[in-house]
């Protein structure tokens, strides 16, 4: 079932029905400032870190599901609603959200009376534009009143979430005609405040949340709007809100625009007050709200919008034989790598925004969806991360993107963290071909005076592996590694314990962990990343170290093939007393996942076969047809020495749920090993343009990846095998939309940049003719055509470059060349 469809010329997705199985969002902003919106204008926005600068209040977990947002409320002669259609959720005649790249559009109409509403943030600007547009299309005169509302957040969302007693008494607000600043915390040790404004006359307003809403009801029925008429309240403690209101007339056929804007201003120490040292100095916020007063500025900003994405996109674009396909890769899994790279794991309707701040594997990942949109962006990102890096090789696992600074209370001792920086700052070499990034100094632990080059980074990441080895020679799991959920070291048996960051006293003379427990994933991503290391090496000439990076490489390889080879499959790991995780011989638990692809990508074992006994393997007990589950058979008790792995039901999250992220890197596995059509069954499973027809099973937004769809085992626990099988959960913000934007592009179809240039090697249906596409790669545009007469998965006969044919699958870069006509012939 269906609850709206896909507008690709408008790069839309419109939705028909403010039911939808859950709340819908999308996400304004790409800079400095972000909103999260739903498809009823839920939400909230924060000024670059959701925890430490959150704009306006949201509720988590509330009944109903979506509490707190910027809504409009119209008083039509006592019918009261919402163009959003919540909170009031009064029946509307028509209604309709249309969540496009960077704007959302939602509009209701009732009684004769249209309520078209943007929202957008425009480009360079630290603020949230609502543009509302009114129209009269019945045939008599309507009179009504309209009120905005916005609820501020006292600027930390943990503390305002938790500190009640002084929170009820430090709101504060100032009016200024149409505008309501909200300056809770400016006089004493804040240097920034927001405001909302709307671009015209107002006939009233409040400011405090019991005077507009009533301490007894609620956003679907607050007091002021009942009764038609604000009631100028001031707040002073308790909750400031922000409410505009206005009495409106319109003739048959009249329109009204009125233009909203709700921003955020940061002033330097000694300009924050006029000259009384009182009122707050309003500059930076009249700017802002003139830049974007009328409809014309509106549009205009709307329109600089869509050039930007227009431009971002415009750098890959496909045509396949499959619709899905382009509109994944050409719109949606584009823009959700904008997000998560933006975002990290931070603020979505299923992360709180306090959890967490940007995570070191997180953003790396993050990079290698990403990194062709924006590479100078990445770049700067990958500093960032590198910096909260410690000299040995290990790293802070989080940092706050206010201050950039690693996350103490977390710490380190994730044993996969440091590989992925090989792989986000291989990625951007890559696209850009700027080696330079090897030479930026980068601190550790954000410490400046013991700054190292950025290669010098990547040594110790790799040599972090090397110098962390277990008894079987395989890289030690330490607290977890990128299963947050394999905790070997914790032993935990006490509630509230964090499984990440608690490890057993038992270790404590080991250095905090165990020196048994070895993880078989972080042996395979090692075989998988160490390569880019070693090429990066050979590059600068440095083919001594090379050479001594290569031979660990090899070791690793001979020791998963010695002592992690279970004979159909890698084993997962060793657990700290020493014995097999995932292998025939457990009880549960016997194949995992993780460490499959991987293997599979640097051909460990493969003259023994282990790539294809592998996939075949994971095809047959992983497989659904709504995606590769994590492991199998699901644990369907405690193991308190694998740890929160074994705490979910089976079939959700880490236990057996179908983990997304990770089902890209078997698509990319099948796909390097030639299959072709395993590659893009896989792939369809999750891509979720693919689930949209079943969108009442699967619940979440059919345009962007969540991070975990419920299993096949899902409801075992309860007798109910089955049940939520399919079922979507945490959308938005996880690794999966880059690892699959990696899987399609590069593996599938095949147009991976590689150091020397452009690779285009693809792995595709075979009953595909083939396809094309326009890459923007170094300064050029390629435009590609694959053809495959002879209906193969794998394979390249011929490749042509502008009429020349050249040898191998990389098309040779030609100094000063903007163009290149690429055909290629499978076969
Ligand atoms: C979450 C985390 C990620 C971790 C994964 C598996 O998605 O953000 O860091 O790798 O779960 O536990
Ligand atoms: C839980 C989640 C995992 C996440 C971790 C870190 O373990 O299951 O997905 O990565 O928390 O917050």
């Amino acid at each position: 079932m269906k609850f709206g469809y896909f507008d690709d010329a408008n790069k839309e997705y419109v939705i028909t029905t403010p039911k939808t199985p859950y709340p819908w969002i999308n996400y304004l902003g790409t800079q400095g400032f972000f909103s999260l919106i739903s498809n009823t204008a839920g939400g909230y926005s924060f000024y670059k870190d959701a925890r430490l600068r959150r704009i306006t209040r949201y509720r988590y977990n509330n009944v109903p599901i979506d509490m707190g947002g910027r809504y409009f409320y119209i008083n039509d002669n006592g019918t009261v609603w919402n163009p959003g259609w919540s909170p009031v959720k009064t029946e509307l005649d028509k209604y309709e959200c249309r969540h496009g790249m960077g704007y959302t559009k939602i509009s209701g109409k009732k009684n004769d009376l249209s309520v078209n509403v943007t929202f957008f943030v425009p480009q360079d600007y630290d603020g949230e534009v609502q543009q509302v547009v009114l129209t009269n299309e019945g045939s008599a005169d309507k009179s009504f009143a309209l009120f905005s509302f916005a609820e501020w957040c006292l600027w930390d969302a943990q503390d305002d979430s938790n500190n009640f007693q002084r929170n009820f008494s430090t709101g504060r607000v100032e009016i200024d005609g149409s505008v309501i600043y909200h300056k809770t915390e400016y006089r004493d040790r804040r240097n920034h405040y927001a405001f909302y404004s709307v671009n015209d006359s107002i006939d009233g307003y409040d400011t405090d949340r019991d005077s507009f809403i009533g301490l007894y009801n609620g956003f679907n029925n607050p007091e002021a709007v009942l009764a038609g008429k604000a009631t100028n309240s001031f707040a002073d403690g308790w909750a400031p809100i922000a409410s505009h209101y206005k009495k409106i007339t319109l003739k048959p056929g009249e329109s009204k625009t009125l233009v909203f804007v709700l921003g955020y201003v940061e002033m330097p120490q000694a300009e924050k007050f006029e000259a009384d040292g009182k009122t707050i100095n309003k500059v930076k916020a009249k700017a802002m709200i003139e830049k974007y007063n009328t409809p014309e500025k509106f549009e205009a900003g709307m329109k600089e919008l869509k050039a930007y994405w227009n431009r971002l996109l415009s750098i890959l674009s496909v045509s396949t034989p499959d619709e899905k396909v382009d509109r994944m890769v050409n719109i949606w899994n584009q823009y959700q790598c904008m997000v998560t790279f933006n975002l990290s794991r931070s603020a979505s309707y299923f992360e709180s925004g306090i959890g967490r701040g940007m995570g070191f594997r997180d953003s790396n990942q993050d990079v290698l969806g990403f990194v062709h949109q924006i590479p100078d962006r990445a770049k700067e990102r990958i500093i960032d991360i590198a910096s909260t890096q410690f000299p040995d090789g290990g790293c802070y696992h989080q940092y706050q993107p206010l201050t950039k600074k690693g996350n103490a209370d977390i710490g380190g001792d994730f044993s996969d963290d440091p590989l992925w920086l090989i792989l986000s700052v291989s990625s951007y070499i890559k696209e850009t071909g700027d080696w330079s990034i090897l030479d930026e100094m980068v601190p550790y632990d954000n410490d400046m005076s013991i700054a190292q080059t950025m290669l010098e980074h990547l040594k110790v990441s790799f040599y972090h592996i090397v110098n962390n080895l277990g008894p079987h020679g395989l890289p030690l799991a330490m607290r977890a590694d990128w299963n947050d959920c394999i905790n070997l070291s914790c032993f935990s048996d006490t509630p509230g314990e964090s499984f990440q960051t608690y490890t057993n006293p038992k270790f404590a003379a080991e250095g905090g962990y165990s020196k048994v427990a070895e993880s078989v994933m972080v042996a395979t991503l090692f075989t998988y990343s160490g390569p880019n290391y070693v090429e990066i090496l050979k590059h600068l000439g440095k083919d001594d170290e090379a050479a001594k990076a290569q031979a660990e490489i090899d070791k690793m390889k001979k020791n998963i093939m010695e002592s992690a080879w279970d004979g159909d499959w890698f084993l997962r790991a060793y657990d700290a007393n020493g014995e097999k995780m995932g292998s025939k011989e457990c009880e549960e638990g016997q194949i995992f996942i993780e460490p499959q692809g991987f293997a599979i990508m640097s051909d460990v074992g493969k003259e023994q076969g282990a790539d294809l006994k592998t996939l075949a393997a994971i095809d047959e007990r992983l497989n659904t047809k709504y995606g590769l589950v994590l492991n199998n058979p699901a644990f369907s008790k405690y193991y308190i020495q694998y740890g929160e792995i074994s705490t979910y039901p089976g079939g959700y999250k880490e236990n057996a749920g179908i983990f997304t992220h990770n089902n890209a890197w078997i698509i990319c596995a099948a796909a390097y090993a030639g299959q072709g059509d395993q590659a893009f069954k896989y792939y369809s499973e999750i891509a979720p343009a693919f689930t949209e027809e079943t969108s009442d099973i699967h619940k979440t937004e059919p345009y962007v990846y969540g991070q975990m769809i419920g299993g096949k085992d899902a409801g075992s626990d309860i007798g109910q095998t089955g049940k939520n099988f399919g079922q979507g959960k945490n959308s938005w913000l996880t690794g999966t939309a880059a690892w699959n934007m990696v899987a399609i592009s590069q593996y599938i179809l095949g147009i991976q940049p590689d150091f020397d240039g452009l690779s285009i090697n693809p792995s595709i249906p075979h009953e595909w003719d083939g396809f094309t596409a326009i890459r923007r790669y170094r300064g050029a545009t390629y435009n590609i055509t694959v053809k495959n007469p002879n209906h193969v998965c794998k394979g390249v006969v011929s490749m042509e470059v502008n009429g020349t044919s050249v040898n191998g699958c990389i098309v040779p870069v030609v100094e000063g060349q903007k163009e290149y006509n690429v055909v290629v012939t499978m076969g």
